[in-house]
């Protein structure tokens, strides 16, 4: 069976150039990977440790988010860079996803792979290298390389949102087979003991 993977953009967006970038993976994915592109980020509220308390099973934008990464093998996050970092949205959504529940910590031991699209020339380096460092904090498995950093996104695809670069298109295969490879390496920690 193809291993799952969920993509998220770190965008609210319509016409986010990190999710664009994700359906463009989703083209160039090996057959064995299904990667589904997450639509619901708007749905988690503002992290509040009080709204935490009040309801331990979290909001259901919250719960929707864990549900979908709990099921999938792996996660892929496209950054965008807002000021050198990831937007709040992001880190928002990191952070519920930071703690304990129900559904267990779903970072932790979490193969994930980072890119991200920015409008400028340098391509979310610095907003991919403090997404990395979050994750780290927060257990997951972060694949160290290849990296794939977008930069001047609107000159890469065209109106309808397809690809014209072809070498962006070849590291999306690149990136994707690495991630599958990833994945498997990582294998051994999916059936996570229970504590
Ligand atoms: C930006 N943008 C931006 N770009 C960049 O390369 N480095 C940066 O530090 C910033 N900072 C920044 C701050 C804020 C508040 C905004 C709104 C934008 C531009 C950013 O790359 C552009 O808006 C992208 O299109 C955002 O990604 P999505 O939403 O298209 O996925």
């Amino acid at each position: 069976p193809a291993r799952r993977v969920l993509c998220l953009a770190g965008s609210l967006r319509r016409d986010s150039w990190n999710r664009t970038l994700l359906q463009a993976a989703v083209a160039q994915a090996p057959a064995t990977l299904q990667l589904d592109v997450y639509d619901a980020l708007s749905a988690v509220p503002l992290f509040d440790e009080d709204l935490e308390q009040r309801e331990p099973a979290g909001p259901a934008g919250v719960q929707a988010l864990r549900a979908a990464i709990a099921a999938a093998d792996g996660l892929i996050i496209a950054t965008p860079e807002y000021n050198h970092a990831m937007p709040g949205v992001l880190k928002n959504a990191l952070d519920w996803l930071s703690r304990e529940s129900p559904a267990g910590e779903v970072l932790s031991e979490k193969p994930v792979g980072v890119l991200g699209a920015s409008s400028g020339p340098w391509g979310t380096r610095l907003a991919q290298a403090s997404l990395r460092q979050v994750l780290h904090t927060c257990g997951a498995l972060v694949m160290p390389t290849p990296t794939l950093f977008v930069a001047n996104a609107a000159s890469r695809f065209d109106a309808g949102g397809a690809l014209t670069d072809l070498s962006i298109a070849q590291s999306l295969q690149d990136f994707t087979l690495a991630f599958e490879r990833w994945m498997e390496r990582m294998a051994p920690s999916f059936g996570r003991l229970e504590s």
